[in-house]
């Protein structure tokens, strides 16, 4: 009896917490880093159709989805000029999907033949040269990386209701040791900063190994980073698509797209306009968060100009506005402005996000401080506040009614700074 005992207090995990909690300082560039850039290329760019859902989904046979490898050239591919742009996006760090869920592998694994350098004309490892290009521009290197893998012979997968190999535990362990081999490839490889998982969902924490395996790759490359999508054995968590109302606890990263799709789709044009990926990046860091915004270059490489446009407006905006975005950390809670804030570090200046052009004043409301000054970003021009409602006996403070002369707006997304006299300091 007392054996099991011991036996529960040395190998039972609670569920969803890591062995070891993540400390800050791994953390830390994450959480300065803001805006990162997705890049989901793959042979699915050939024809333009859904990144590996496009089989699974039976929109098309598994053999004409694979007859892409024919297709996929990257004989433009630049990673130098992909690594320039997205540094000037004011993108901190880039995730690359090393292999998506059809098990294509973009690097030169050893441990099966389907990848790019074998099976198609790229004829090259295309991993290697971005993770070098993005050093080079100081960007962080994450690898995204799908557990699951539709192609593997040995990968129980989970489809209309049910396992294709039940109870076969000596296939399971093949392919876990397959995946385990694919991310140990990666991580000597290319020592990533972050690794970005993807496809956990078909098995549980128990089947993937996810306590162990989140351990292992932190014993082989201590600073890495993993994303939440190890069954929540990572260090941050990973919204899709839309910003959370009430922001998570903790580190976390919106992932987006530009258009309605991750990966090159010639006939989709429904790109979300600079105004809109900027309004919701600033609700991002507004909540404390980082927004992931997806690339889909096209199988020879090249990027299409929409996306290039995208990234060049927000690398316009966030060189001008940079002291209101790196550095800072979530804003203030709902209801003092109607837009999305920011503090600096030191908590002293707190920069509003004008959604609108108005010619009527932007408003803030229940901040006690007194403002020493109030300027508008990236440009200098000071301008004048006016406080309502004050009353000398209560230390309910004024209304604060700014006007931002329109002239002075960007053309995309003014942002205020107010400094304040010391630490705000909030009546709710
Ligand atoms: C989902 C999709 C996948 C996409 C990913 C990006 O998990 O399955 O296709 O790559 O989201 O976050």
């Amino acid at each position: 009896m007392r054996y099991l005992l011991l036996f529960f207090l040395l190998f039972s995990t609670a569920p969803h917490l890591s062995a070891e909690e993540p400390t800050d300082e791994r953390l830390e560039w994450f959480r300065q880093a803001k805006l990162g850039i997705f890049i989901h290329w793959g042979i699915y760019a050939v024809d333009g159709i859904d990144e590996s859902w496009a089989f699974f989904n039976k929109y098309i046979s598994y053999e004409d989805y694979m007859r892409q490898l024919d297709g996929f050239t990257a004989e433009q591919y630049d990673p130098k000029a992909w690594a320039h742009l997205i540094a000037n996006s004011g993108a901190r760090y880039a995730v690359l999907t090393t292999k998506h869920h059809d098990g294509v592998a973009l690097w030169h694994t050893k441990l099966s033949d389907l990848n790019v350098v074998e099976k198609t004309p790229a004829g090259r490892d295309l991993v290697a040269p971005f993770v070098k290009a993005l050093r080079k521009e100081k960007l962080k290197v994450g690898l995204y990386y799908s557990h699951l893998d539709w192609s593997h012979p040995d990968y129980d997968v989970f489809i209309r209701g049910q396992y294709r190999y039940r109870d076969d535990p000596v296939r399971w362990e093949r392919f876990l040791r397959f995946h385990r081999g694919q991310l140990e490839e990666l991580v000597s490889q290319f020592k990533p900063d972050l690794l970005w998982f993807d496809g956990d969902w078909e098995h549980s924490a128990e089947e993937w190994g996810a306590a162990s395996l989140s351990d292992t790759l932190r014993a082989w490359h201590p600073p890495v980073l993993l994303n939440s999508r190890i069954n929540g054995y990572g260090d941050y968590a990973t919204p899709e698509h839309n910003a959370p109302i009430v922001p998570p606890e903790g580190a976390w990263e919106l992932c987006m797209t530009m258009n309605d799709s991750w990966g090159y789709q010639d006939n989709d044009h429904n790109y979300k306009t600079p105004y809109q990926l900027i309004r919701i990046f600033a609700d991002v860091i507004g909540g404390g968060g980082n927004l992931l915004l997806d690339i889909g270059p096209r199988a020879d490489g090249t990027i299409p100009s929409e996306q290039v446009d995208i990234l060049e407006e927000m690398g316009r905006w966030t060189h001008k506005h940079s002291e209101a975005i790196y550095g800072t950390g979530a804003g203030l809670p709902s209801g003092h402005f109607y837009g999305p804030t920011t503090l600096s570090a030191d908590r002293q200046t707190l920069y509003l996000f004008v959604p609108h052009t108005s010619d009527k004043p932007i408003v803030v409301r229940g901040l006690k401080n007194h403002v020493n000054r109030i300027r508008i970003v990236g440009n200098g021009t000071k301008i004048k506040g006016q406080i309502l409602g004050k009353q000398y006996w209560s230390s309910v403070p004024g209304i604060l009614y700014i006007n931002v002369p329109p002239g002075e707006a960007d053309e995309t997304m003014t942002v205020i700074a107010l400094q304040l006299k010391g630490e705000v300091d909030l009546h709710r």
